[in-house]
């Protein structure tokens, strides 16, 4: 949600900081901006709409400028226009701050300031950040510019990261974090802030994550880091065990379709990274090594689950594996309701929350609420908050009590796929462990799931193999597509929603997710022959029954498509998408992959924007 980046050094600025936003814009990109200090003048461009609208503009200049910032905007206050775009300025133009976040008492400050006679030329929260600083700044204190961001910090409510220049201070970048994301990146005698290393990667792997409720002055001699209240804090930085071709494409169209392809790799490196491959049934060891605190495999009598979008739905996936694994009754919660409607507090609760970035607002409020309650309510806090999460280093970390990496490596792509498989990797990891140790299972079924969930990476494989090429072509038949279903059920009922979920984010068709069984309530009386009805009818224990639900989609004229596994024999589907012959308990895994596949191809041949769909965001770090 919205993106920053700043350089200060011995570079071009502009190319760092454009670079940098090309990034960083699959959190957003309804406008972006750069501004620069040259010759004692702030110098900013700004454009309407996606990066390369910028990029053309600041083709026609040329910039000497050896320090900047950088904005990509997902809009929240004002249109996506090019007066709301940042960086915003003071009055003067002497002051450019570009922001992630929501200043929440932007209203009343704006208001006091216009009463001071400020002019407002954007409908931003952001706008009011430069217009404070203009007022505290006094160039005859110490330290004139850092005072003046600090009493600004101090006027703000909400979340918010922030990049400051000013025309004084031409080898000084200010910035600053409250609850939204910032890293600073070290090079030699050149250093780089961003909302997220992706943007830095390129350029450096030493980086420091700010933390909330700090301030870091830039210079090209150095960083210092204080906190809010002016105290300097000696941190080192750390590095990153990333590569720049990472976040490239590597040979794939969109970032989408190779981070499908990825998944097989991502699940391998999960089982390497929790499954103790040496185990055996009579050995001492566990065969899981997640080593939670002890209390947890003691006391645990519920889980409560709080996500967003496909990570609510990984967690569905992980209620189903709890529950039948570990026998420990689990409730999943969208973050954004249990923030204003949480259950009652329960006895020896897990809470978990879900979110592939680990920034998510809702769930990372939801999180910091239950903290807070618990605290209040038993007076002696017991280790109890987990996060599963993609980016370890990231706010969702500084709240809980234990992360579970899931390790699938940066997704760039705004439609999670293999973030969303490497958290329900997780939970069959996670439902393992305490399945073992709580001893819910015994130690034969443990080998049998570790047996069922090795074979997942190469099972995955053969479906991209096999499938993708039929896939792209019945997506070809969807051009004037309006709405699609999808049904499921059991543990292939989260898949139902994740298809549906595909679908409708990257191609903006309507689908729906059901279980399948509920058809019959109500949602049946949508079908015609327009409206294709997806099934996932793989063998197992709902197999028969998902059969009859499609027979009254097919009874209403729908075109059937099957997810089915080798060697089926139903003949109602139209079309078949087949997945290998597996366990129901792992066939989540793989019956996914065709539905990501489906949805992709649609939107790719539909010529839309499969990386970066209208609306949307990598990450929504806002309610
Ligand atoms: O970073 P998170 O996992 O917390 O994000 C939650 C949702 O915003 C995210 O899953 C969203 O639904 C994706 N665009 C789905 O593809």
């Amino acid at each position: 949600m919205c993106g920053i980046v700043g350089y200060i050094g011995t570079q071009t600025a502009i190319d760092i900081l454009v670079h940098g936003l090309e990034k960083l814009e699959y959190r957003g990109y309804d406008s972006a901006g750069v501004a620069t200090i040259i010759e004692n003048q702030i110098h900013s461009v700004k454009a309407k709409g996606k990066l390369y609208n910028l990029r053309s503009k600041l083709e026609k200049e040329s910039s000497i400028a050896k320090i900047g910032i950088g904005h990509t905007r997902w809009a929240t206050h004002g249109k996506p226009e090019e007066y709301n775009a940042h960086p915003h300025l003071d009055g003067q133009g002497k002051i450019a701050v570009v922001q992630n976040g929501i200043i929440e008492n932007y209203q009343e400050l704006r208001q006091q300031l216009k009463t001071e006679g400020c002019e407002f030329v954007s409908d931003t929260d952001t706008e009011v950040i430069p217009h404070l600083i203009a007022k505290y700044y006094n160039p005859e204190v110490d330290d004139a510019f850092m005072s003046a961001v600090n009493k600004t910090i101090s006027r703000l409510d909400g979340a918010f990261a922030i990049a400051v220049l000013c025309v004084d201070f031409p080898d000084e970048l200010i910035v600053a974090r409250q609850n939204a994301p910032l890293t600073i990146g070290f090079g030699q005698g050149e250093f780089y802030c961003a909302s997220d290393v992706t943007a830095l990667v390129h350029h450096t792997t030493t980086i420091l994550t700010l933390e909330n409720g700090e301030i870091a002055r830039l210079t090209p001699l150095g960083v210092e880091i204080y906190d809010f209240s002016g105290q300097r804090l000696r941190k080192a930085p750390r590095t990153l065990d990333w590569s720049p071709v990472t976040v490239e494409k590597q040979g794939f169209r969109h970032f989408m379709l190779k981070e499908i392809h990825e998944q097989p790799a991502v699940v391998r490196t999960c089982l390497e990274a929790y499954i103790n491959s040496n185990w055996e049934p009579n050995s001492n060891e566990n065969p899981v090594n997640l080593n939670l605190s002890p209390h947890i495999y003691e006391d645990l009598e519920h889980i409560q689950i709080v996500a967003c979008g496909t990570s609510w739905h990984a967690s569905l996936i992980g209620k189903y594996l709890l529950e039948q694994i570990a026998q420990i009754p689990t409730f999943v919660e969208y973050a954004s309701e249990f923030r204003y409607s949480p259950t009652p507090i329960m006895r020896n609760t897990a809470t978990i929350g879900v979110t592939q970035s680990g920034e998510t607002a809702d769930t990372i409020a939801a999180l910091e609420m239950e903290k807070q309650r618990r605290i209040i309510a038993t007076n002696e806090y017991r280790p109890g908050i987990l996060g599963i999460t993609n980016r370890p280093e990231s706010t969702l970390a500084t709240i809980v009590d234990q992360v579970i990496n899931t390790y699938a490596g940066i997704e760039i792509g705004v439609a999670a796929t293999k973030t969303f498989l490497a958290q329900v990797m997780s939970f069959y990891v996670l439902a393992l462990d305490l399945g073992y140790r709580r001893q819910k299972i015994s130690a034969q079924r443990v080998m049998e799931i570790i047996n069922g969930l090795s074979q997942l990476p190469n099972q995955m494989e053969q479906i991209l193999h096999s499938e993708e090429e039929k896939i792209k072509e019945l997506a070809s038949d969807f051009p004037d597509t309006r709405d699609f279903i999808f049904i499921g059920r059991g543990i292939n009922f989260p898949i139902a929603l994740e298809g549906a979920l595909k679908l409708k984010e990257i191609s903006y068709i309507h689908a729906e997710g059901y279980p399948a069984g509920e058809m019959k309530h109500g949602p049946i009386a949508l079908l015609d022959a327009h409206v294709p009805v997806v099934a996932i009818a793989v063998s197992g224990s709902v197999y028969e029954k998902v059969i009859s639900n499609a027979q009254e989609a097919k009874a209403r004229d729908a075109r059937l498509i099957g997810v089915v596994v080798e060697n089926d024999t139903e003949d109602i589907f139209q079309d078949k998408l087949v997945i290998p012959e597996v366990d129901e308990l792992f066939s989540p895994v793989l019956s996914v992959i065709p539905l990501q596949l489906l949805s992709y191809y649609i939107a790719s041949l539909r010529g839309l924007d499969v990386d970066q769909p209208r609306n949307l965001a990598k990450s929504v770090t806002v309610e």
